[in-house]
């Protein structure tokens, strides 16, 4: 089954940018990852699936249903480029906040906090303040939630930018971890090293064009490595389009 389908999806912002006839479609239960430089339009395509801007042309379906209908972000989690919240919340506040819309019952909702904060090992932040936090102890808070409610697609821009070493690691068991449990993973990256070894597929976007999208393993028969072949590409798009 397809959890998200993108069907010739064009964007364009003044003269500047544009994604042009976008498609393809990711399998439930996979680790997918989009790659691209920055500016590439990676924000701009997951944007569009949450429907918080809209296409000039082309369908997304999520979970089968439009984008542009609420009820495809049932069963979505969703952490942008640099998670932030009202300052005065604790990491406990956000998570309780997270839960209670997504309609965690109250008495399921502590348990479920309790071992996220335990999994991004942020136990001990549990009633700090965001406010008196470091910004990468703020990213473990966003990444937290999404094991919060019950969730089929996550989507996360960017999850590893500000983790040190150790978060890097949490992230990638948590996100196996997700994987294990039948979840699919969107995953907005520029760590292609990661990405090889945690990704069943990749997509590679440049100056809002599809250069390549496929399985790791079939990057992995044509270069020696994932950082070989998305160099490969960008240089071939960029020669071809002087
Ligand atoms: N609201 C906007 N108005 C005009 N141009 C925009 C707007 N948002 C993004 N852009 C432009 O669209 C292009 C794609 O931006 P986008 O944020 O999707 O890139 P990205 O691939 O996520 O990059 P990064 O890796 O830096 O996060 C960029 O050139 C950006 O300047
Ligand atoms: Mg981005």
């Amino acid at each position: 089954m397809h959890v998200i389908q993108i069907e010739n999806i064009s964007k364009t912002y003044g003269e500047h940018f544009s994604l042009r006839n976008i498609s393809f479609s990711l399998e439930k239960g996979k680790i997918f990852s989009l790659l691209g430089p920055n500016g590439a339009g990676k924000t701009t395509l997951v944007k569009l699936m949450l429907n918080l801007i809209h296409q000039d042309a082309g369908n997304i379906l999520i979970n089968n249903t439009e984008a542009n209908n609420k009820k495809s972000r049932l069963g979505v989690a969703f952490i942008p480029e640099k998670f932030n919240f009202f300052p005065f919340y604790t990491a406990y506040g956000v998570l309780e906040f997270f839960g209670t819309m997504k309609g965690v019952q109250a008495d399921l909702l502590k348990p479920q906090i309790d071992s996220a904060l335990k999994m991004l090992n942020i136990d001990e932040l549990r009633n700090r303040k965001l406010s008196k936090m470091s910004k990468g102890q703020i990213q473990r808070v966003g990444l937290a939630s999404i094991l919060i409610g019950d969730n089929d697609l996550i989507i996360l821009d960017e999850p590893f930018s500000g983790l040190d070493p150790i978060g890097m690691r949490d992230l990638k068991d948590i996100i196996k971890k997700l994987k294990e449990d039948g979840k699919t993973l969107f995953i907005n990256s520029h760590i292609l090293l990661e990405m090889e070894h945690l990704c069943d597929e990749v997509a590679i976007l440049n100056r809002g064009e599809l250069l390549f999208k496929g399985p790791v393993s079939e990057v992995l028969a044509k270069e020696k490595s994932l950082d070989d072949f998305f160099h490969k590409l960008i240089n071939q798009d960029e020669q071809g389009s002087k």
